[in-house]
């Protein structure tokens, strides 16, 4: 469509036509915004403003050129040499020079009959009305200063019967000082938090908890992130009789809060081809001496059965500056299969692949991070520091989840064949 319309434009302004054809609000740059922008951008959403109207738009103007410009918006991260995501939100050239256009002339509204339907937005919900939704019976007391421990709230689902994931949402209370949020499962007879009662913050720091961690995570909230939609016949198991538990990191804003944070579940509605299960490179145990501008950490696993990658997050904190996937296979051949030159804590992405593949049983997933502990980080919270593995900002983590899809009837048991290597050097 862009491109047609480039076209147009530029018979128009070689003389062909009378004048040249004006690039509008409704006509042009509403259907980019829409498709590209919204999602984020509307009432109730992480982002500072809306682009439902013209009228909410227009005064952004200015900002929307120079975002879309220097490709700060919308958030991506991921060197373009290396792989496809279908994911990937980037805007084509021609569609930044067409918002760079209606800016400099003036960002006219144009006729209203030009624009697209408009989208119909659930409200308060990204995955359409959930099914149910779990929500924190009492309210969390955030303090107005101060380091908060990570709270662990334990949720009873009363489910009899396992139950199918389509699309999980995690909803902040208050998006002041809700930093992040991981929903987990926890299977009927874990031993996990067992003390803890039913809604209850537990305060306590992540790490490996007692009793081991849960099955995993079906999904989390951190800002700017989308919910989590899988694809029709695809799906996340919760076993009958599972609770959630939910990890909260707060973050003191400067004024006391109270946070009641929700999670809306949308169940498949047919049994899935394929169950949805998450497996991650990581290293808890490097030491990034100060002022270390370019400390190298490495991590990797070897797949014990032929596994289907579908996506990859990579998890850093404050000091991440670069984050590598590769696949090295039986026969010694190599591949980069995301590289984040310019890591971004602000931004937990998640890149699914455009192609999804088989990787053979004996193929290493290696994980490389990057951390910058020098002052030149304007995001280090303090240079003079030695860094180690730990929950909090001033923390760091290195952990590559990538994302699989299993045989539902399959044991995940049996996904990695190796105890994980881990390494690390500075440069
Ligand atoms: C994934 C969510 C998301 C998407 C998609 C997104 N934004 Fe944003 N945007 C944000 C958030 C959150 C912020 C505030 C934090 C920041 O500036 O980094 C922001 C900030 C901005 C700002 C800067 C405001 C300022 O303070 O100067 C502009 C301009 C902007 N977005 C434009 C856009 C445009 C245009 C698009 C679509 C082409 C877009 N954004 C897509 C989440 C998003």
């Amino acid at each position: 469509m862009m491109k047609i319309f480039f076209c147009l434009t530029a018979f128009a302004t070689a003389g062909l036509f009378a004048g040249p054809t004006p690039v509008t609000y409704h006509k042009d740059v509403e259907p980019v915004l829409q498709a590209r922008c919204q999602g984020c951008h509307r009432p109730g959403e992480a982002a500072p403003f809306s682009t439902l109207s013209y009228k909410d738009v227009r005064p952004w103007a200015k900002a929307i050129k120079a975002a879309v410009v220097a490709r700060k918006m919308p958030p991506w991260f991921a060197d373009p040499s290396v792989g496809h995501f279908r994911n990937n939100p980037s805007l084509s050239q021609a569609e930044i020079d067409s918002i760079v256009k209606w800016v400099d002339t003036g960002a006219p509204e144009g006729d209203a009959k030009d624009a697209p339907p408009p989208r119909q937005y659930v409200e308060g919900w990204n995955i359409g009305n959930p099914d149910v939704v779990f929500e924190m019976p009492i309210p969390f007391e955030v303090p107005a200063e101060g380091a908060v421990a990570y709270q662990w709230i334990v949720l009873p689902t009363g489910l009899t019967e396992d139950k199918w994931i389509q699309g999980v949402e995690v909803r902040p209370g208050d998006r002041s000082v809700v930093h992040h949020v991981i929903a987990f499962y926890r299977r009927p007879g874990s031993k996990w938090l067992l003390d803890a009662q039913p809604g209850v913050p537990v305060a306590k720091a992540s790490g490996a908890p007692e009793g081991g961690m849960s099955d995993g995570a079906i999904g989390g909230y951190a800002p700017g992130i989308p919910p989590r939609v899988l694809s029709e016949g695809r799906a996340i198991l919760l076993p009958k009789g599972s609770d959630l538990v939910l990890q909260m990191h707060y973050t003191a804003s400067g004024k006391a809060a109270r946070d009641q944070s929700k999670v809306g579940v949308v169940f498949a509605r047919q049994p899935p081809r394929e169950r949805a299960f998450g497996l991650a490179v990581a290293n808890g145990r490097f030491v990034i001496p100060p002022k270390d501008g370019s400390h190298r950490v490495d991590a990797e696993v070897t797949l014990a059965s032929d596994v289907r990658i579908v996506d990859f997050t990579p998890h850093m904190h404050l000091r991440g500056k670069s984050f590598e996937y590769r696949a090295v296979f039986p026969d010694g051949r190599v591949e980069t299969l995301l590289r984040v030159p310019k890591y971004d804590f602000n931004w937990q992405l998640t890149y699914q692949l455009a192609e999804e593949r088989v990787f053979p049983k004996g193929t290493r997933i290696e994980g490389t991070a990057c951390f910058d502990n020098s002052p030149n980080n304007p995001s280090n919270p303090d240079p003079n520091a030695e860094v180690r593995f730990g929950d909090q900002t001033w923390d760091e983590m290195m952990v590559g989840f990538f994302g699989i899809v299993i045989d539902p009837g399959m044991s995940p048991g049996r996904l990695i064949e190796r105890p994980r290597r881990e390494s690390q050097s500075s440069e």
